[in-house]
């Protein structure tokens, strides 16, 4: 069995790892941490009573350092921030640890990227050449397997690499995409602010960010780093879930063309299924699959895509990473249908 540990137990994304990782066969998961909870995680995530014994572990940085040591592989689900500063000490203490960090700390391969798009000075920028990004589908399945280091995607920005790669990686975009993505409330954490409270939220619909949400250079980078990408988030009055409408310049390629350029890179993926029309979140939410849609038109192509956040966004692509780090079946743990509501 691979020992896993998730630091930043609280939150969504332990959550939702521990969600995925109690119906994983090759994984037992050590320990949930949290700065500010103790007890049954039971209590705290009520939907996993019954499949969890685990008590929320008091998070010191002592505790951090043994439970690198005493597992196999640790996921980070803490704000961005704080991997950046904490990784560094464990990566040492434990030689033979992999790690995954769902943060945005090891996504930018550019140490100068930071205080633009984050905010801060990286604290370690040596460690961000160690790092991975870990989208499988999407030309770094090889990549992830011998990485120590991955970093997993944003949740926007898995939404809309997704949707533009197959086109990108055959030089058939052809101009400025623009890519409008709207996500649940999930995707702000599970502590409340001013503008994520419920009666704010719940009957609104807003766009946040426009052209500079911090997920864009992520997007730009997998893309090569030549596309020009116009990128607009909004958040919407629904929990969970990430729907991306693209609008593609393809020049003369032929509705065909556009077609197999999804088809010829996704039809053997297990976690994407293509639609002829365009995707639900329904269909998707609750699981790590990715639900898309294209239209070709007169010199663009119009590219709809569905993923859950918090699955293929973020805990459900972690899982995926895991198990290509452990020679594992990508699927394991990851093959189940949602609810369908
Ligand atoms: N939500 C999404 O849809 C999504 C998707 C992709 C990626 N991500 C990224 O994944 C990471 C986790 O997201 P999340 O939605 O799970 O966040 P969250 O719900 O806010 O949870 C983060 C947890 O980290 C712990 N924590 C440890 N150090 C902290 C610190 N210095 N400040 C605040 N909290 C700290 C907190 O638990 P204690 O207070 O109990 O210690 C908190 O519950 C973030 O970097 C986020 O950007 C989120």
């Amino acid at each position: 069995m691979i020992r896993a540990a998730i630091l930043g137990g609280t939150g969504y994304g332990g959550m939702e790892l521990l969600r995925y990782l109690v119906g994983h066969p090759g994984v037992e998961v050590t320990a949930l941490t949290s700065r500010s909870e103790e007890g049954p995680v039971s209590d705290r995530h009520p939907h996993l009573a019954g499949f969890t014994r685990l008590n929320f572990t008091k998070e010191t940085e002592d505790v951090r350092l043994r439970l690198a040591r005493e597992n196999d592989v640790v996921f980070f689900a803490k704000p961005h921030g704080v991997s950046a500063t904490e990784l560094p000490t464990l990566l040492e203490a434990a030689p033979e640890l992999r790690v995954v960090d769902l943060s945005g700390d090891f996504r930018l391969p550019d140490p100068g990227q930071y205080p633009t798009w984050y905010g801060y000075e990286h604290p370690h920028p040596d460690l961000l050449a160690l790092s991975e990004y870990g989208l499988a589908e999407c030309g770094q399945r090889d990549a992830v397997r011998d990485a120590r280091l991955v970093a997993n995607p944003g949740c926007h920005a898995a939404a809309s690499i997704l949707a533009l790669w197959p086109l990108a990686r055959l030089g058939l975009i052809k101009g400025r995409v623009s890519v409008v993505s709207v996500t649940g409330s999930s995707g702000s954490g599970a502590r409340p602010k001013q503008g994520t409270h419920h009666p704010e939220r719940f009957s609104n619909f807003k766009a946040y960010r426009p052209l500079y949400h911090q997920h864009l250079p992520e997007v730009i980078h997998a893309m090569g780093g030549d596309t020009r990408v116009d990128f607009v988030p909004h958040s919407a009055p629904f929990a969970r879930g990430i729907h991306v409408t693209a609008f593609v310049p393809v020049g003369d390629a032929t509705d065909d063309a556009v077609h197999e350029a999804f088809t010829g890179v996704y039809h053997d993926e297990p976690f994407v299924r293509r639609h002829d029309v365009p995707p639900d979140l329904r269909g998707c939410v609750g699981t790590n699959f990715v639900d898309y849609c294209v239209t070709p038109g007169d010199g663009v192509a119009c590219v709809t895509l569905a993923i859950d956040n918090l699955g293929k966004g973020m805990a459900g692509s972690a899982i995926q990473n895991m198990n290509l780090m452990f020679g594992l079946e990508e699927t394991t743990g990851l093959d189940r249908p949602g609810a369908g509501l």
